[in-house]
């Protein structure tokens, strides 16, 4: 039975996803780096570090110490921070506001596995920090997804069981470790891309609870 809900954060509850796309943008264009049109796809889910390495890869650039990584992480942040900052609860996506009441009223939990260690600050910002009862800490992860690890934590943090929760991404490599942790995956995007969730939606206006429940059920039995 479906007692818990687990969400990434970034393109899932809200489109920051295009802040940190737009934010890498400007530090690639700094080391005269030019991203690829696959970069949306690829950056999507992974670590801070993980971006890094992967913007460095597409320049040719993986010379850098970690201090130099330090600090263009640091750069790549503050021009983040910039961004957010005018986030209000009218950045939630179309189709989050409904399925989060509707899930609270069926007495679900609610728990956020997002990499992003500014997910607290986004949460508050979008005012429904206090519908989950749980926030992964990426800072204590020791492998960022597609490692299973975050979404483990998350179900632990609900004290669930990987057959009792449905988790929410829009990254391949977020599927990947919800797929990895053994947890039903609803993908939010193109159903080629996110060929390895359960159940693929196109946008997150297309989202119902009670389609979610009747496809979990009928995986799970
Ligand atoms: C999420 C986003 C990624 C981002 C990562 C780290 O997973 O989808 O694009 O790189 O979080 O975010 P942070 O805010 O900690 O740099
Ligand atoms: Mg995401």
């Amino acid at each position: 039975m479906l007692k818990g809900l687990l969400f990434d954060l970034d393109g899932v509850l809200t489109d920051s996803a295009k802040y940190h796309l737009q934010a890498w943008g400007e530090l690639a264009k700094k080391l005269n780096i030019t991203l690829p049109e696959s970069a949306n796809d690829e950056l999507r889910g992974r670590s801070r570090l993980d971006s890094l390495n992967v913007i460095l890869k597409f320049g040719n650039q993986q010379y850098y110490s970690e201090q130099q990584k330090k600090e263009f992480m640091d750069t790549k942040n503050r021009i983040y921070l910039h961004l957010i900052r005018a986030m209000t609860p009218q950045d939630i996506l179309p189709g989050i506001t409904d399925l989060l009441a509707d899930a609270q009223g069926a007495g679900l939990r609610m728990a956020i596995a997002s990499a992003s260690r500014n997910a607290p600050i986004i949460l508050n910002q979008l005012g429904i920090a206090d519908l989950f009862a749980g926030v992964v800490d990426p800072a204590t992860l020791i492998h960022g997804k597609p490692d299973p690890e975050i979404y483990e934590r998350a179900q632990q943090l609900l004290h669930l069981r990987a057959t009792e929760v449905t988790a929410f991404e829009d990254a391949v490599v977020g599927v990947q470790a919800i797929k990895g942790a053994g947890q039903f995956a609803v993908g939010i995007g193109n159903k080629h891309v996110l060929r390895q969730a359960d159940y693929v939606v196109p946008t997150t206006g297309d989202l119902r609870l009670s389609d979610i429940i009747a496809n979990f059920d009928s995986r799970n039995n």
